[in-house]
């Protein structure tokens, strides 16, 4: 049960995700022939600040919709009052849906009536292939960073030779555990497994309920049926052997035994572990319990961190962070979902010139930097985990490195392309009935499988 973790030297975090670090770099300069757009004042050369920022714009009002999880909104709302300070360029902020499912339906009813009211849209890393076609070609804007992006994910980004958007942040899916917990109840690590997930679980579950807290509860999750709902049960299933239920070459694999017996296994964790609501838990519904200091183990993204460090957090410093557990089979291996966005503009925006600036900007290392000390959200730009105070204020990026090195498994959106959402709305919509008792995993597998075949034909 022991992890040799937290203090593997800093830097090469995301090590997969690195990759030889990619994108030619250029220095900052004005766009070399920005397109004509309606709105904008064109004639006038462009001009830029000392950061590289056009000037010239002034004046241009565009629409964001941006983050939307824990303190994120805020601090993109500050960042859009510095950009309109330097550039003159004013970014109305939009708030959209916390569930990425909802999300990308309120992005598809703009994009498909061809709406120029949002200029910029912060799209998941899943999306490329279904956004591509409403998307501005941001490839030139990309090279002016002067920054070396994670290759994997502007790979990610790119569809049929077009930069669909610009990683702003990326994702992995984490096991936060209660340090003082373990502790007390004398485990001297997280667990590596499901099993040992299951039994340290219960046994502080048991143990805090007799001490006085009817609330507390050993494991939360995402298990409502949606987007994350895809990303947990792909964790299950992958680090039990069960494969990535569409494989990068197009087979449909989620029919195996492997992937049924780890859909049961998370049932089983229902109303024992963890709380009967957990089918309708999203990130947030899970922070919820666990930033009151009412649950053991949590699976989440990187953002929670801050929030749990947050001065009047009654969990800070009695956490930490890990790889998630790996299934029994012996040649399991941990598994986490790959997340993240990236900043997309939109060819029905009329301010075009202005919503790449902002693009540009909210994307820079700068803007990357401070994103990871205040909000914990991971960079992607390999640079930045070289920063001390980056690593000062989330020293778990240290302690990952494993993750990375095996690398964070992709949801199957590059093969699958514009009918992701589809492959993926029948995979949770299964394994949703699986944890509610509606059907069982192979039952579940076979179904998914057919409906798979149909929708990929
Ligand atoms: C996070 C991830 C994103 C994922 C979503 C699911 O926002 O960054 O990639 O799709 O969670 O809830």
């Amino acid at each position: 049960m022991k992890r040799t973790s937290i203090t593997i030297a800093a830097l090469a975090i995301f090590a997969m995700l690195l990759a030889a670090c990619a994108v030619p770099a250029t220095a900052p300069s004005a766009p070399a022939e920005a397109p004509a757009t309606g709105g904008e004042a064109a004639a006038a050369a462009p001009t830029v600040n000392e950061a590289g920022y056009r000037t010239d714009l002034a004046g241009t009002t565009i629409k964001y919709i941006g983050d939307s999880m824990g303190a994120s909104f805020e601090f993109e709302k500050k960042l859009a009052a510095e950009f309109e300070e330097q550039t003159g360029i004013k970014v109305e902020m939009i708030e959209g849906a916390q569930s990425a499912t909802e999300r990308l339906a309120q992005y598809l009813q703009q994009l498909g009536a061809q709406s120029s009211d949002i200029d910029v849209y912060r799209i998941d890393v899943i999306w490329p292939g279904i956004l591509a076609p409403h998307a501005v070609d941001l490839s030139a804007a990309l090279a002016q960073q002067n920054a070396n992006y994670f290759e994997r994910i502007v790979a990610n980004n790119t569809v049929d030779g077009k930069l669909v958007g610009i990683p702003i942040y990326v994702g992995a899916g984490l096991l936060y555990y209660r340090t003082d917990l373990l502790e007390k109840y004398g485990y001297d690590g997280p667990p590596e497994t499901w099993a040992e997930l299951e039994e340290m679980a219960k046994t502080i579950q048991e143990g805090e309920r007799a001490a006085g807290n009817p609330d507390f509860w050993g494991y939360v999750w995402q298990g409502a049926a949606y987007e994350g709902l895809t990303c947990d049960a792909l964790e299950w299933q992958y680090s039990n052997n069960g494969g990535t239920i569409v494989e990068p070459d197009g087979t449909i694999s989620i029919n195996n035994p492997a992937a049924a017996a780890s859909l049961d296994r998370a049932r089983t964790w229902i109303g024992d572990i963890s709380p009967e609501g957990i089918t309708t838990y999203k990130e947030e519904e899970a922070r919820g319990v666990w930033q009151a200091g009412n649950a053991a183990f949590m699976r989440n993204w990187g953002y929670a961190w801050a929030l749990g460090q947050a001065e009047d957090s009654v969990i800070k410093d009695k956490f930490a962070v890990s790889v998630l557990p790996k299934g029994d089979g012996s040649d399991g291996q941990p598994a986490a979902t790959l997340g993240g966005w990236q900043a997309m503009v939109s060819t029905y925006s009329q301010n075009q010139e202005a919503a790449i600036e902002w693009a540009r900007f909210i994307t820079s290392e700068d803007a990357q930097t401070r994103r990871a000390i205040e909000v914990s959200q991971e960079p992607t730009i390999a640079s930045v985990y070289e920063n001390p105070d980056v690593i000062a204020a989330n020293p778990y990026y240290a302690s990952l490195l494993p993750v990375y090195e095996q690398g964070a498994v992709a949801r199957p959106s590059t093969v699958t392309a514009e009918l992701y959402n589809d492959v993926s709305t029948t995979y949770f919509t299964a394994v949703h009935q699986v944890l509610t008792g509606v059907t069982d995993g192979a039952t579940a597998v076979a179904d998914i499988e057919r409906e798979l075949q149909r929708i990929l034909q």
